[in-house]
């Protein structure tokens, strides 16, 4: 069996957690989304990261997806928000309707995401916005706090465990 990771990452969470679901799948082989193939023909498995960017998986991963076709896929990612929240299954269900397109012919076999570190730039340019569409709250600012500490060793465990789960289905 032969997989395929491929990650989209700006700051390095993404990454971080790529790394770790690449080491429990077999022949694997891991990149960066700017030097992905085309396409995925000869890959059993692929699973694609991405980071959430206003509310989707990031330009660069959705780009590639549009290129998948035929394969069996799974994906994720890290984002701000809590995984559990429903900013985050929104997002995971637009990344999975956009594989899961007619006559792409994937199949597609969950989605994991964890919290990542959000870039302080980010978040200095959101304060000074005019009409600050995201004020801080005491609630805000523990999720952004706790943010920052991910992904850990922990996320890192548990994407492995997911993806182990994923592979006994496809096999
Ligand atoms: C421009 C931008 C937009 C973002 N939009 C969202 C968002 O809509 N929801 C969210 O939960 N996190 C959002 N984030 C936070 C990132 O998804 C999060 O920090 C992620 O872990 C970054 O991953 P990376 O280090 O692989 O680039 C955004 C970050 C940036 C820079």
């Amino acid at each position: 069996m032969k997989t395929l990771v491929v990650y989209s990452t700006l700051t390095g969470n993404t990454k971080k957690v790529a790394e770790a679901v690449a080491s429990v799948l077999p022949e694997c082989d891991l990149m960066p989304v700017e030097e992905a193939p085309a396409s995925v023909e000869g890959y059993d498995f692929v699973a694609l990261g991405y980071w959430v960017d206003r509310g989707l998986p990031d330009q660069k991963a959705r780009t590639w997806l549009e290129g998948v076709k035929n394969a069996k896929l799974a994906f994720f990612g890290t984002l701000g928000a809590w995984p559990d929240s429903d900013h985050a299954k929104e997002c995971m269900a637009r990344g999975e309707a956009m594989a899961l397109e007619p006559e792409r012919g994937n199949a597609v076999y969950g989605s994991w995401l964890c919290q990542g570190k959000i870039d302080p730039k980010i978040l200095e340019v959101m304060a000074k916005m005019a009409g600050n569409v995201h004020p801080m709250t005491p609630e805000r600012r523990a999720r952004i706090e706790e943010a920052a500490k991910h992904p850990d060793e922990n996320d890192c465990l548990r994407a492995q465990e997911f993806f182990r789960t994923v592979l006994e289905k496809v096999k």
